[in-house]
C-alpha cells in the first residue's frame, strides 16, 4: 500500500502540466556500435531524425539475441505518467513487435506486470506516447523479433535505435518547497531527483515545508539527510491543512533520531519538518525528500485508478470513494448523480427558490431553468417584479396604473379608480387612448375585456376619461 513519488518541483510557483524525467537517470542498451550511445537518447534533440551521434543504435546482425535500452532512475521509484519514444525515422520495421515496460529491476528480458506491447497491426507510429500511471525504478525498451530489410534482402536480428524518450511525471510539478532561514543551499535541491545535491540551512530553528497544493491522503514521508545534518536534536514532522497553523497540526513524528522514513497515515496538505536545539544554532542539509501515498486524484492498491471527477478532495485509497464529499451540485457514495429533489448546491443541502418556474433548478448554482412563476425575476427569482412590471419573467408593463403602480403577479392597478391620463380599460390601465376616434379599436378592446365600463361605440377623449371610469 505504500507508494513513493518524489517531489519535483522549484519554489517558484509554476503550473508545468508534466516534467520530463529524462534527466533524472542513466541509460544502458544490449550493445552499441561506433556513436550509438543509450545515453543519446535522453539528451536532445527532441525528435525522429537519425545520425549516430543522436540516436541510440545496437549492433545489427542476424545472430544477435533480444535487443534493449533501460533507463535507471537515480533515486529509489518515480511515478511515471506517460512516455513518449522517438524512433529512427524511416526505420518502423525496426520497432515492429516492440514492448515497453516499467520494472523494478534491472533483469532482460523484463519482469513486470506493466508492460506494453506493440499490437502488431502494421508497422508501428515512430513517434508514441504510451500512458502508465505507475511507480518504478526502471524503463526498458525491449525487442526480440527483429526485421526484414527490404534493400539487403535479409533478416536481421532486433535493433534498437531510439532518438529521444521522455518518461513524464506530473505528481509534483503542484507542489511547492520552503526552508527557514532562506539557507546556503537552494532549498530545490531536495527535490531535484538527485541524492548528490542538497539543500542547506542554518538557524536556531529550522523548518523545512512541504506544500502539496492540494489535500492528499498521505502514508508516510522519506528523507535523505546530508553529512551537514545535526543529529542529536529534536525532530518533529507536523500535518496540516494550512501553512500558518502547521505547530498545531498533528504531530508525525517526534523524536532524537533522523527521520529518515515515518509511516502513518493522513490527510494533509502541509508537512513541515522542525530541527529545534537549545544551542545558538543547528544545520540541516536535506539531499531529498519523498511524500509516499497516491497523488490526490488517484486510487487502488498501485495509484492507477482515476477518483472520481466530481469529488472533493482525494478519494479513499481502496475504495475510491470521495470520503471528503463531493463538489457543489453532486451527491453519491462517487459524486456520481447531480442533485435532484429540488435541491442543488454544496451537499445537495440548497433548496431551489419556490419561486422558480420549473420545480428543479440548476444542480450546482441554483439558477432558475425556464423561468420565474409570475411576479418575480432575477437569477434565482427571488427578486420582485420592480414597479411598474409585472407577470411571467416580469416582462409585462403596466405604465397606465397611476404611479406605475400594480399588482406584480396579474397587472390590477393598485389604484383601479383611475388610470393616468392617456390611458383606459378598466382596471388595469392598459390601452392608451387613440387620438382619433376608430370603431374597431373599440370593438377589439370590448372583446377583450369584461371590465370594460363604456358601452358606446366611440372612443372616449382625455376629458371624458374619468367620466366614464366612474361610471
Ligand atoms: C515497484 O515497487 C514499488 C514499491 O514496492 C511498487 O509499488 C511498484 O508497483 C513496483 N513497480 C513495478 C513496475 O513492479
Ligand atoms: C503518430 O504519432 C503522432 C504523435 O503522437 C501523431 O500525431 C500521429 O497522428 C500518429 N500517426 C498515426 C498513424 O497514428
Ligand atoms: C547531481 O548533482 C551533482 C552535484 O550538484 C552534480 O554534479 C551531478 O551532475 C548531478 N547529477 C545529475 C544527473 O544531474
Ligand atoms: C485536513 O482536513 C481533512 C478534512 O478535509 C481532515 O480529515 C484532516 O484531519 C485534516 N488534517 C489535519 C492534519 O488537520
Ligand atoms: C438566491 O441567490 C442568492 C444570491 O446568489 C442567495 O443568497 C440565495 O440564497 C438564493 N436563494 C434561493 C432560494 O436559491
Ligand atoms: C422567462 O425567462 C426564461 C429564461 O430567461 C425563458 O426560458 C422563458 O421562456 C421565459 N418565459 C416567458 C413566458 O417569456
Ligand atoms: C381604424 O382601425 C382599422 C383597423 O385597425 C384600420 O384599418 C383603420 O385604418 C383605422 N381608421 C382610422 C381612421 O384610423
Ligand atoms: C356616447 O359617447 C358620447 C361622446 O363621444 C357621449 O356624449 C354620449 O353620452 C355617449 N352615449 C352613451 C349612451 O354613453
Amino acid at each position: 500500500m505504500l507508494f513513493v513519488f518524489l517531489i519535483h518541483t522549484t519554489v517558484i510557483l509554476t503550473v508545468i502540466a508534466q516534467h520530463n524525467l529524462t534527466p533524472y537517470g542513466t541509460a544502458s542498451q544490449s550493445s552499441h556500435i561506433h556513436g550509438g550511445n543509450p545515453s543519446n537518447a535522453i539528451k536532445p534533440p527532441i525528435s525522429n531524425q537519425f545520425t549516430l551521434s543522436i540516436c541510440s543504435h545496437t549492433y545489427v546482425s542476424r545472430t544477435n539475441g533480444p535487443a534493449w535500452w533501460r533507463f535507471k532512475f537515480s533515486y529509489t521509484y518515480a511515478y511515471i505518467t506517460d512516455i513518449t519514444i522517438y524512433y529512427r525515422e524511416g526505420f518502423a520495421r525496426r520497432m515492429d513487435g516492440f514492448k515497453l515496460c516499467l520494472t523494478n529491476t534491472s533483469a532482460t528480458p523484463p519482469v513486470s506486470d506493466f508492460c506494453y506491447t506493440d499490437p502488431n497491426t502494421g508497422l508501428p507510429n515512430i513517434t508514441q506516447t504510451i500512458s502508465f500511471n505507475h511507480f518504478a525504478k526502471y524503463v526498458i525498451y525491449y525487442d526480440d523479433k527483429g526485421s526484414y530489410e527490404v534493400i539487403a534482402e535479409r533478416n536481421d536480428g532486433p535493433v534498437v535505435e531510439l532518438c529521444y524518450v521522455a518518461i513524464n511525471d506530473n505528481l509534483a510539478s503542484d507542489s511547492l518547497v520552503s526552508q527557514s532561514p532562506s539557507g546556503s543551499e537552494a532549498v530545490s535541491l531536495a527535490i531535484d531527483g538527485n541524492k548528490t545535491s542538497c539543500s542547506r540551512t542554518k538557524g536556531s530553528t529550522v523548518t523545512f515545508h512541504v506544500d502539496l497544493q492540494e489535500k492528499g491522503i498521505v502514508t508516510g514521508i522519506f528523507m535523505i539527510f546530508g553529512e551537514h545534518t545535526s543529529t542529536v536534536d529534536d525532530h518533529t514532522i507536523y500535518a496540516s491543512n494550512s501553512s500558518s497553523t502547521w505547530k498545531s497540526g498533528s504531530i508525525l513524528y517526534k523524536g532524537k533520531s533522523l527521520p529518515t522514513k515515518v509511516n502513518f497515515f493522513e490527510v494533509l496538505r502541509y508537512l513541515t519538518y522542525e530541527l529545534a536545539t537549545q544551542q545558538p544554532s543547528v544545520e540541516l542539509e536535506l539531499c531529498e525528500i519523498g511524500v509516499i501515498g497516491c497523488p490526490p486524484t488517484h486510487y487502488g492498491s498501485i495509484c492507477t485508478k482515476l477518483c472520481p471527477k466530481k469529488c472533493q478532495g482525494p478519494c479513499d485509497l481502496e475504495s475510491g470513494n470521495c470520503i471528503f464529499g463531493c463538489i457543489n451540485g453532486w451527491t453519491g457514495d462517487k459524486c456520481e448523480q447531480a442533485c435532484n429533489g429540488d435541491r442543488y448546491g454544496k451537499g445537495c443541502l440548497e433548496e431551489c427558490s419556490t419561486n422558480c418556474f420549473q420545480p428543479q433548478c440548476h444542480h450546482v448554482t441554483g439558477e432558475c431553468l425556464g423561468g420565474c412563476k409570475d411576479g418575480w425575476q432575477g437569477f434565482n427569482c427571488t427578486q420582485k417584479c420592480s414597479n411598474g412590471q409585472f407577470g411571467t419573467n416580469c416582462s409585462e408593463f403596466c405604465t397606465g396604473c397611476i404611479s406605475d403602480m400594480c399588482d406584480r403577479v396579474d397587472g390590477l392597478c393598485n389604484n383601479i379608480h383611475a388610470c393616468k391620463p392617456g390611458y383606459v380599460y378598466g382596471d388595469y390601465c392598459n390601452k392608451e387612448t387613440a387620438s382619433t376616434g376608430n370603431i374597431s379599436d373599440v370593438l377589439n378592446i370590448r372583446q377583450l375585456s369584461s371590465k370594460m365600463m363604456y358601452s358606446n361605440n366611440t372612443i372616449p377623449n382625455k376629458e371624458q376619461e374619468y367620466t366614464i371610469l366612474t361610471v
